[in-house]
């Protein structure tokens, strides 16, 4: 008789706490069996970490996922802002793979089954490498990324991230905070974006509208309040510009097709 020396205040103690104990069992194997409730798998097998991706949340918030395997790494090519916070996920498929990007503090091991984590800002234009130093096999020597630092104007558009490739009137608008107000990249702003603007017809406040052209262009820039776009607040103020610099402006503009 096992509850032979056990007195009779513990015993119905002792037995609800079975009862309590098969429940919890019960009702573990009917959410496995019935609803499909399993405990989480590794965090390389989720959809997230599983193949490399590039998400830009806004223009100064990028993550990169990245697979390394024999002997790439994947995204091969990641294009980001300059000041943009970059969050770096890795992981392997394969074998343990490094994962460097000289000139940063990133030095990360890409290891299976697990996914590292690593935040950089890149300050200036231009191009960096990504390289792994961890030997890993006969192609360890040729096995590295590039990661392109520029505007987001530049994306898509075949300019090299080099100073030198920024066209005048880009400059200008940077220097004179047009880019804060209006983007380049056809995303809303405090005022219209530059994207597409060339040739387009714009609604007016006042219900009338007008086909954007050098003029127009040149009259906004001057003279901001005589035509106000409808859904925007007439809040720009005047510019000082040389004859020179709005030809440059204006013919920038153009290019944002
Ligand atoms: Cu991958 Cu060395």
């Amino acid at each position: 008789m096992p509850f032979r020396n056990v007195s009779k205040v513990e015993k119905p103690i002792i037995v609800s706490g079975i009862v309590v104990l098969l429940f919890s069992f019960a009702i573990l194997i009917i959410s496995v069996f019935q609803f499909g409730i399993g405990v989480s798998n590794c965090v390389t097998n989720m959809t997230p970490f599983q193949k490399g991706e590039v998400i830009a949340h806004d223009s100064g918030h990028y993550e990169v996922h990245y697979v390394a395997k024999m002997w790439s790494f994947e995204p091969n090519e990641v294009h980001v802002p300059p000041g943009a916070q970059v969050d770096i996920y890795l992981t392997s498929t394969d074998v343990t793979h490094g994962f460097e990007i000289p000139g940063t503090d990133v030095n990360l091991m890409a290891v299976p089954g697990v996914v590292n984590y690593a935040r950089v800002k890149f300050p200036d234009i231009g191009t960096r490498s990504v390289i792994c130093h961890e030997y890993c096999g006969t192609g360890h020597h040729d096995m590295a990324a590039k990661i392109f630092v520029e505007y987001e104007w530049m994306m898509g558009q075949n300019v090299k991230p080099q100073a030198e490739n920024i066209p005048r009137g880009m400059k200008l608008m940077q220097d004179k905070g047009c880019i804060a107000c209006h983007t380049v990249t056809g995303a809303p702003g405090t005022g219209p974006t530059l994207k597409g603007l060339f040739g387009k017809t714009e609604k007016l406040n006042d219900g009338s509208s007008v086909v954007v052209d050098d003029a127009y262009i040149r009259e906004s820039i001057l003279e901001p309040q005589a035509k106000i776009v409808q859904g925007y607040g007439a809040i720009m103020p005047k510019f000082q510009v040389s004859p020179e610099d709005l030809n440059e402006i204006v013919n920038t503009i153009k290019t944002l097709k």
